[in-house]
This record gives C-alpha cells, sequence and structure tokens, in this order.
C-alpha cells in the first residue's frame, strides 16, 4: 500500500515545491539586464535607455514598487513603459509611487491590454497552441481599467504618449525622433497614424509597441527606425530549462521572445517585463527584468 501511493505523493509535493518556487521566489527575484546598442551616428555621446514593461501591478506588490524605484539610482537618460502597467483598478496610484523618482526623467510610454481591461482567469496552457487575442474580440469590448487616468498622470510629468502617435525628445543632448502604436493584440493599433519615413535630421529613431508583431515591426523598419521597443511576451513566463518559452503569445518567434535581436534592418529589444497577470501569478526560468539599453555610436564603415 506504501508503495502505492510513493509515487504520487511525491508528485504532488514536487509540484508544490515547484509552485512555491515560481509564485514567491522567482516572482520576485527582480533582475537588471543590459545591452549595447549601436545605432547612434558617429561621434554622439552614448545615452541610456531604461524599458520598463508589463509590471501588472496591483496594490501590494512592495517588492516589484521598491525595485522599480530603486532603478532611479542607474540615471537613466530616458524610461520606456511599453505597457501592461496595470493589473488592478486600484493600481495607478501604486504604479505612480513605483516609477517615483523617474517621473522627473525625459519618458515615453503605449498602452498595453492589460492596462485597459481588468484580468480574468484562463487556462494557462492554452498560450501553447494559441495566443489570447480571441479572447478581447469575442467577449471584451468595454474597457473597465482606468487607463485614461494613467495616461493622463504620466502625461502630467511630462512623459510623451506615444499610442498611435509620433513624437520627439531631447535625450542626454541627442535629438531622438519616436514613433509609436497602441496595442496591436486587441486591435487598438493604426500604424497608418504614423507611417512615413523618419526625419534624417533626428539622431536616432525609436519604434514602440506593446506587443512584437512582424507586420508592425516591418512597417517600423521601411519607415527606417533604428531600435524597436516591445513587451507583452513575459519571456514566456514559465519556460522550460535548456529549451526556454513555449509560447509567446503574439507573432514573434520564440528565439526572439526576449532580450536584443535584430528585425531586418534594425535592432529589436522585447523585455521579459516586471510581473505576472494576478491570475497566473508565476514565473519560471524566466526572472522579472527592466533592461538599460546604452546606445552607442555604430561601427565606423570602413
Ligand atoms: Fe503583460
Amino acid at each position: 500500500m506504501r508503495k502505492l501511493y510513493a509515487a504520487p505523493l511525491a508528485l504532488a509535493g514536487t509540484g508544490a515545491v515547484a509552485f512555491g518556487y515560481a509564485s514567491v521566489l522567482e516572482r520576485n527575484w527582480f533582475r537588471l539586464r543590459r545591452f549595447e546598442v549601436p545605432v547612434l551616428p558617429e561621434g554622439r555621446p552614448p545615452v541610456r535607455i531604461l524599458h520598463l514593461s508589463d509590471a501588472h501591478l496591483t496594490p501590494g506588490r512592495s517588492r516589484l514598487i521598491h525595485w522599480v524605484r530603486s532603478l532611479d539610482a542607474l540615471e537613466p537618460d530616458l524610461v520606456v513603459n511599453t505597457g501592461d502597467s496595470l493589473g488592478h483598478p486600484d493600481a495607478i496610484g501604486p504604479f505612480l509611487d513605483a516609477l517615483g523618482p523617474l517621473l522627473d526623467r525625459p519618458g515615453v510610454f503605449v498602452y498595453g491590454s492589460n492596462d485597459l481591461y481588468s484580468p480574468v482567469f484562463k487556462n494557462p496552457l492554452r498560450y501553447i497552441w494559441r495566443t489570447s487575442q480571441a479572447d478581447y474580440k469575442k467577449r471584451r469590448r468595454e474597457p473597465d481599467l482606468p487607463y485614461r487616468a494613467l495616461g493622463s498622470s504620466l502625461q502630467a510629468a511630462g512623459w510623451l504618449d506615444l499610442n498611435n502617435r509620433i513624437g520627439r525628445l531631447k535625450v542626454g543632448g541627442l535629438d531622438v525622433e519616436f514613433g509609436g502604436i497602441d496595442d496591436s493584440h486587441i486591435g487598438r493599433d493604426r500604424y497608418d497614424k504614423i507611417a512615413g519615413p523618419v526625419d534624417p535630421q533626428a539622431d536616432v529613431h525609436l519604434g514602440v509597441m506593446h506587443s512584437p508583431e512582424p507586420r508592425n515591426m516591418d512597417r517600423f523598419v521601411a519607415d527606417g527606425y533604428d531600435l524597436l521597443l516591445a513587451g507583452h511576451t513575459h519571456g514566456g513566463q514559465v519556460c522550460v530549462p535548456f529549451y526556454g518559452a513555449l509560447a509567446t503569445n503574439s507573432g514573434i518567434d520564440r528565439k526572439r521572445v526576449k532580450g536584443l535581436h535584430k528585425h531586418k534592418g534594425a535592432w529589436l529589444h522585447v523585455s521579459a517585463g516586471l510581473g505576472t497577470s494576478p491570475t497566473a501569478p508565476m514565473r519560471f526560468c524566466c526572472p522579472p527584468e527592466a533592461s538599460l539599453l546604452t546606445l552607442v555610436p555604430r561601427e565606423p564603415v570602413v
């Protein structure tokens, strides 16, 4: 009889340990990733971009709030937030509290679907065979989270709203042109509103989006953007050791689910994000992160 129960008990015990690790430990092991991106004209000084994404913040996530606040010590020249900041109707205050001194720096933002729609439970395994895009088409019509108030607060701090907009900022002595789109995952992207060649007078051109959809990335590249920034994938969130992400929940391939890669002629940085949906509060082999991207001059053509 003992043998009969031994295997199921061992399996249940291993599952409980793995769940505890993923939901309590790794979910709070925030890490900073650093990349150098050679996109500046020769002779320009380096600039530092802090890329934040997918906080999915709920009140009470004090470790996340304190860690994000501490990133101001990196003295970034620019903060880029690629959306999914909210995970609760009362999260705006805590999110602004997390940004804290970062709000005094130049910043830009776009929305993600979770800034508009409150979390609902979904079977996380189904991300393996399809994206969650259809859920919004079928059931989620009216936004129920205060995304406009979030945007107003960020704009009041001087940050640029890049949802289907272009913009321009002086960043660390550079003239930076931005193009951004609202979230393609819920069909709010309107690339036509920002379409057109970038201004060659600007020092560098950044394309900002929530979900890294190749059809939009192709258009950014065709218009001359140098670096594209996105989030949304959570890096796969629950990954398999030595294999990686099981799904990207978007059109991008698994190999570029997070980190710095090329997309045709441009660079692409996808953030694995700071949080998780409150309905699937775990991370495995994919710690929560923010990234510090240092833009440096391109290699001179010899
Ligand atoms: Fe997200």
